[in-house]
C-alpha cells in the first residue's frame, strides 16, 4: 500500500490534489515538451546512425548537417523550456502520488535539463572544433574553437556519453509515464496532454 502525501482529505479522491482540483501543465509547456521529446527522439537516432556512415559520402555529410540544424532548433525550445520552468512550478501532485515518486520525479526532471544542456553544448563544440563547423541549414554558425582533431574527439566522447546517459533517463522517464497511465491511473500522464473538449467545457469540481 502506497504511502500517500500528505493525507489525503475525506471526499477529496486520490487523483486529485489536496483541494479537489486535478490541476495540469499549461497548453503552451505541453506543446513544447512534446517538440522538444520529438526533436531529442530524433536527434539520437540520426546521431546514432550517421556515424556509422561512410566518411566522405554525400549521405553521411546530408545527416551531419541535418543532425546539427534539428539540434540547433531544438535549442530554441529547450531554451524556452527552462525560461518557463526557471520562473513557474510545475502542477502539483495528485495526493495518491508516495513521496519517494515525488522525489524520484523531482531528480529525474532535474536530471533532463542538466542533460538537454550539455549535450547540446557538447554537441555544438564537436562541430566547433572540426573543419565543417556548426550549421544552422547551411548557414555557418559562430565557431567556439577550430580544427583540432584531439579536441573534437574529446568533446564527441563526451557528446556520445551524455546522449547515451540521455537516452537512459527517457527510457526510465517514458516507463514511469506509461506506468501512471497504465497502472496508478492516477492523471499524472495526463498533466502532460492538452485537456480535451469535454473537459475543457466541465466545471472544475467534476475535473
Ligand atoms: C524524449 C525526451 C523527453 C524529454 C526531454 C522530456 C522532458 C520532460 C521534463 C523536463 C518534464 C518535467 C517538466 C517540469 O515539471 O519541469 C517532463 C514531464 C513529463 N513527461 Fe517528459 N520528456 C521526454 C519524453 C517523454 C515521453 C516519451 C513521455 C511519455 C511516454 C513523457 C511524458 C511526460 C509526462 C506525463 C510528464 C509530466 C510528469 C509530471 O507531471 O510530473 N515524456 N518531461
Ligand atoms: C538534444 C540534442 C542532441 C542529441 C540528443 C544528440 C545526439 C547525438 C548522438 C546520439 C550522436 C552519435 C554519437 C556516437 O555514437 O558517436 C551524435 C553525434 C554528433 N552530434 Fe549530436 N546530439 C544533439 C545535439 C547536437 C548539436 C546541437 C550539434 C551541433 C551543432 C551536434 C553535433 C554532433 C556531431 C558533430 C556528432 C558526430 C560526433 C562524432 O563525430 O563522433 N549534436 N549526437
Amino acid at each position: 500500500m502506497p504511502t500517500t502525501f500528505p493525507a489525503p482529505r475525506a471526499g477529496v479522491s486520490s487523483d486529485t490534489t489536496l483541494d479537489g482540483s486535478n490541476p495540469r501543465y499549461p497548453v503552451t509547456i505541453v506543446i513544447l515538451h512534446w517538440i522538444v521529446a520529438a526533436g531529442v527522439l530524433a536527434l539520437i537516432a540520426t546521431g546514432l546512425y550517421m556515424v556509422d556512415l561512410p566518411k566522405n559520402t554525400g549521405q553521411r555529410a546530408a545527416l551531419f548537417n541535418l543532425h546539427k540544424s534539428l539540434g540547433i532548433v531544438t535549442a530554441g525550445f529547450i531554451i524556452a523550456l527552462i525560461a518557463w520552468r526557471s520562473r513557474r512550478r510545475p502542477p502539483e501532485f495528485p495526493i495518491a502520488m508516495p513521496q519517494w515518486e515525488r522525489r524520484g520525479a523531482a531528480v529525474s526532471h532535474a536530471l533532463f535539463y542538466l542533460l538537454m544542456v550539455l549535450v547540446t553544448v557538447s554537441g555544438y563544440l564537436t562541430s566547433s572544433f572540426s573543419k565543417y563547423g556548426p550549421k544552422l541549414f547551411g548557414v555557418e554558425l559562430p565557431h567556439w574553437g577550430w580544427d583540432d582533431a584531439v579536441l573534437r574527439g574529446h568533446f564527441a566522447d563526451s557528446h556520445r556519453l551524455i546522449a547515451w546517459a540521455f537516452a537512459v533517463l527517457i527510457a526510465v522517464h517514458a516507463a514511469a509515464a506509461v506506468k501512471h497511465l497504465i497502472v496508478d491511473r492516477d492523471g499524472v500522464f495526463q498533466r502532460m496532454l492538452p485537456r480535451s473538449r469535454s473537459e475543457r467545457t466541465a466545471p472544475a469540481s467534476d475535473r
